[in-house]
């Protein structure tokens, strides 16, 4: 008899999160007991405009589903960071995040729930991560996902973080960004360490894969700027409160972030990124 074969729903499945609870929620606040402890209850979203709160919602859904999906990458990059015997330390530091993503998609989420729920998202959970090319040795399959979760992704979202936590004055996104900054750090310097790590064992040829790889990241974060230059404009004041920053300012960061956080450290490592051609973003469709 002939397998079940599972079709993916094309109109995607809804990204909606529960909790356990019992002891397992109580083990999970024992191990992070700073989500408990940001100043929960402290927004009101009927202070601001509604068209601004709802995109607000979205925004902070969006951010949710980012940490999940980089839950999921960080996950792989474990597994196949053992696979090819990396340093046992720097293995050991890395087995932490998977869970601060966890705890990001948690904070990201209950913000939302602040400003006054979730929006709809749905996603193809068989298409959320770069999936490792298993014609490759375990070393070179490791270092494309390092190239592509962390020396772009992770390495990038440092400064953007820490700028939008600089911009951010509500106590409450200003906790929540402060704790996700807090744990980046490690994240974002995480993909040099190990890409200093095995410079001797990478091949001219491996390098320019790696490049490919990393070709592939920055178009897909290209393609965020292109969303985040749709956001409605809003006064300071209001943008900051609930915990963004200003549409010109996130991007202006995140193009000399690109440069100077991703771009110049690979090719210091003999990873030349070919296209960093950002294609024009669409106009704003005013709603
Ligand atoms: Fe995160
Ligand atoms: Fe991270």
């Amino acid at each position: 008899m002939n397998e079940p074969v599972v079709v993916p729903d094309p109109a995607g499945v809804l990204f909606e999160l529960e909790m356990l609870g019992g002891s397992w929620e109580r083990r999970y606040r024992k191990l992070r007991p700073e989500v408990e402890d940001m100043p929960w209850g402290t927004l009101d979203p009927r202070e601001h405009p509604e068209h601004l709160v709802l995109a607000a919602r979205k925004s902070w859904t969006g951010a949710a589903f980012q940490e999940h999906r980089t839950g999921a990458a960080c996950a792989e990059t474990l597994r196949r960071l053992i696979e090819c015997r990396a340093p046992l330390d720097l293995v050991a530091v890395a087995s932490r995040f998977p869970l601060d993503e966890m705890v990001h998609v948690e904070l990201c989420a209950r913000m939302a729930m602040e400003l006054g729920g979730g929006t709809e998202i749905r996603h193809d959970p068989d298409a959320m991560i770069l999936e490792p090319r298993l014609d490759r040795s375990p070393l070179q399959r490791c270092a494309e996902l390092v190239v592509f979760n962390f020396c772009v992704g992770e390495a990038l979202s440092i400064p953007m973080l820490h700028g939008t936590w600089q911009a951010s004055v509500h106590p409450l996104p200003r906790a929540i960004l402060g704790r996700i900054v807090k744990d980046e750090a490690a994240h974002g310097i995480f993909g040099w360490a190990f890409l200093d790590w095995a410079a001797d064992q990478l091949t001219e040829g491996d390098r320019a894969r790696l490049a490919d790889v990393a070709d592939q990241a920055i178009s897909a974060i290209h393609e965020l700027w292109a969303d985040i230059a749709r956001r409605p404009p809003a006064r300071d004041s209001t943008v900051h409160a609930l915990g963004w920053m200003q549409t010109e300012a996130y991007l202006a960061l995140a193009r000399r972030s690109m440069r100077t956080k991703v771009i110049e450290p690979l090719a210091k490592r003999g990873i030349h990124v070919r296209s960093t051609e950002e294609r024009p973003a669409p106009p704003r469709v005013e709603r």
